[in-house]
């Protein structure tokens, strides 16, 4: 037990007298140990006396059968006594499983346990007492879940298949069989075969050349957690942007997102001298099919990247400094399990923010933190009291179903709080120190507390006050008196709608001409709850936002035209639901079609687009439209 939840109890007891006391003045008591889940409980491995320590893949991908198949070599540092293995699979064919050590392999006794819904199906193997490596042969199935086959005619060349994996938070076990915890770190190296004339990248050493055989060889040489596994297969072509970054993409989609991301270098040279060495080698991008169910996944040396934020202006960019900040928190320094995902998200949200300050300046910096903070407040407002603590258990919970803001805005400006008591040279120094401390490691919340108690907390007792920072990490909410960013920008936005519902201003007589994505965003996304059909109309004609071609506005306007039931703009909806898989913009229309009384319509649409969602979107949509259970 760590010295930080060994006397946390007593706190607790001290917070509820207090609260007895000071009634409405004292936080909510929280229990910190009932917050704090053991180990990881979404890896049956993690128990295991076993940490794998280096994998080598061997993989052949099968378009035709939509199937991965092959060897996975898992070689092993004994942490305990015992003689089983346990790995995490979903829906894997396991075919034999060898173990043995350096001097020979031979066939070990295994079997698979009963599948949990969320967690999949454990693999059990017994290995001889001198055994430090086990290799599974194995299938995956056309359905696993953190796989997309696409179709040629999914892509933008229409002539291709593709195929592309997302790992994070438990995925990697539906296509390899592994140790699937973030607490556990390896290196990896892979031979995977593909069709000839496609390339197969991985999270890995890429290099531009293309195999004229369909046979490509990977090495890891950083220990990574498995969710940061990641390959993808396509007709991919490579442009250069800088020295140690460039764009893996389709042709059709090369030069635009080289256009797009060109600033990607500048934000590496930033994040580089404010908070240490980028310890991966190069960094280039991967542009998916529209299908990809996130906006952008850090998969090392090689970020997976949403094509819906190449808006030809580089106004979504905030998304690459996003990928980028995780190569040092996520990536370097990884939550040890999902309950403390906040320690990847909030840290990276926060790098985030200072990284476009460096590159765009003060005012983009603001209203990026404005636009942030309203998410926020949105979140706050929707989701129960429970799930806005940064830490909160996960037993029992399916991690894509608990996915939300909290842990990466809330996270943020908790961080950012810190900042602004102790100022910003000390924070930047203390972050330089977190990430040199826990570099290459899997850590958890109290782990982090305990690092504040001997650095920050010690350092800055004057203005600092620890009480507070508990309740930041276990109450529900925010903090009285927490950092609210505006942007001054903004408040020149608010005026001019201001205005116009007032209907001082016609809207073809508002000044919006210098608008950037950020203004428009904040306008649409502060229009009152209910617009009537006259008002919508003189919006529509004014700024042709059915028209939209930036999709954080299109979506921003889509939402506001489902909710007042604004019929022109009903193709519209639908031509977006069935053109982008991104989840972030799925979910909300979804369910805004749904609380509009239009169930039948949200699930014709997603009959009509599912077969080319992901199946993270399926699952997620497909409950929602239909009526069950699902995340926000
Ligand atoms: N690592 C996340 C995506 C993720 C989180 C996948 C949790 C599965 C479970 C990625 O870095 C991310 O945060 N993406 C955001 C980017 C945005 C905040 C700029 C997204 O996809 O919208
Ligand atoms: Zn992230």
């Amino acid at each position: 037990m760590s010295r930080y939840r060994r006397f946390a109890p007593a706190l607790v007891i001290a917070l509820v007298t207090a609260s007895a006391l000071t009634a409405c003045s004292r936080p909510p008591a929280y229990d910190i140990d009932a917050q704090t889940d053991a180990g990881d409980v979404h890896s049956a491995a993690s128990a295991t006396p076993f940490s794998t320590y280096h994998m080598a893949l061997d993989l052949t991908v099968d378009f035709e059968r939509k199937v991965i198949e092959g060897n996975a070599l898992l070689r092993l540092e004994r942490t305990g006594p015992g003689e089983r293995l346990v790995l995490d699979t979903r829906d894997l064919a396991i075919t034999a499983v060898r173990a043995g050590n350096a001097q020979g392999m031979s066939p070990a006794p295994f079997e698979l346990g009963e599948t949990d819904p969320i967690i999949g199906t454990p693999l059990r193997i017994t290995l001889p007492a001198d055994a430090n490596r086990v290799e599974v042969t194995y299938r995956t199935s056309p359905e696993a879940s953190g796989l997309q086959w696409l179709e040629p005619r999914q892509t933008a060349g229409k002539r291709h298949p593709f195929l592309f994996s997302q790992a994070q938070a438990i995925h990697a076990r539906s296509f390899v069989p592994l140790q699937d915890t973030p607490a556990i770190r390896f290196t990896y190296e892979a031979t995977v075969r593909v069709p000839r004339g496609l390339r197969a990248v991985m999270s890995a050493d890429n290099t531009p050349e293309l195999a004229s055989d369909g046979v490509y060889r990977f090495q890891m040489p950083q220990r990574i957690p498995s969710y940061l596994l990641a390959l993808a297969v396509g007709k991919l072509a490579y442009q250069p942007m800088s020295d140690r970054t460039g764009v893996y993409a389709e042709v059709e989609m090369l030069e635009r997102a080289a256009y797009e991301f060109a600033d990607t270098q500048r934000m590496l040279d930033i994040a580089e001298r404010d908070y240490g060495p980028y310890n991966w080698g190069r960094y280039d991008l991967l542009i998916l099919p529209p299908s990809f169910p996130f906006g952008g996944m850090e998969n090392p040396r090689l970020s997976f990247v949403t094509p819906t934020v190449i808006a030809g202006d580089r106004s979504l960019v905030s998304l690459i400094a996003h990928e980028l900040a995780h190569s040092w928190s996520g990536n370097l320094v990884t939550n040890a399990s999902w309950q403390h995902l906040w320690l990847n998200e909030g840290f990276t949200t926060y790098l985030t923010n200072r990284i476009m300050e460096r590159v765009y300046g003060k005012q983009r910096y603001q209203m990026e933190m404005a636009l942030g903070y309203d998410a926020l407040q949105a979140s706050l407002e929707d989701l129960p009291a429970e799930q806005t603590r940064l830490v909160f258990p996960t037993e029992g919970r399916d991690p894509d179903a608990v996915f939300s803001d909290i842990p990466y805005e809330k996270g943020a400006l908790f961080l950012h709080e810190l900042e602004t008591l102790i100022g910003r040279p000390a924070f930047d120094a203390f972050l330089l120190d977190y990430f040199q401390r826990f570099a290459f490691q899997s850590i958890d919340t109290n782990t982090f507390l305990e690092h504040l108690d001997d650095t920050l907390l010690a350092e800055h007792d004057d203005v600092l006050d620890r009480d507070r920072i508990l309740e930041w990490i276990y109450a529900a909410g925010l903090p009285a008196g927490a950092p609210a960013p505006t942007s001054e920008a903004f408040v020149r936005v608010e005026a001019t709608r201001a205005q116009w519902l007032s209907g001082e201003t016609a809207a073809t007589e508002l000044y919006t001409g210098p608008w950037t994505y950020h203004e428009w965003k904040a306008f649409l996304d502060g229009m009152p709850e209910r617009l009537s059909d006259a008002q919508l109309r003189a919006l529509d004609e004014a700024f042709k936002l059915t028209r939209a071609r930036n999709n954080e506005i299109a979506f921003s306007w889509l939402l506001i035209t489902i909710r007042n039931g604004y019929a022109p703009a009903d193709g519209r909806v639908e031509a977006f639901l069935t053109s982008v898989g991104r989840n972030k913009y799925l979910t909300p229309l979804y369910r805004a079609l749904v609380e509009a009384g239009r169930e039948e319509e949200a699930r014709r649409i997603f009959d009509a687009a599912k077969d080319a969602y992901h199946p993270l979107s399926v699952k997620v949509n497909g409950g929602l439209v239909y009526g069950e259970d699902a995340p926000r």
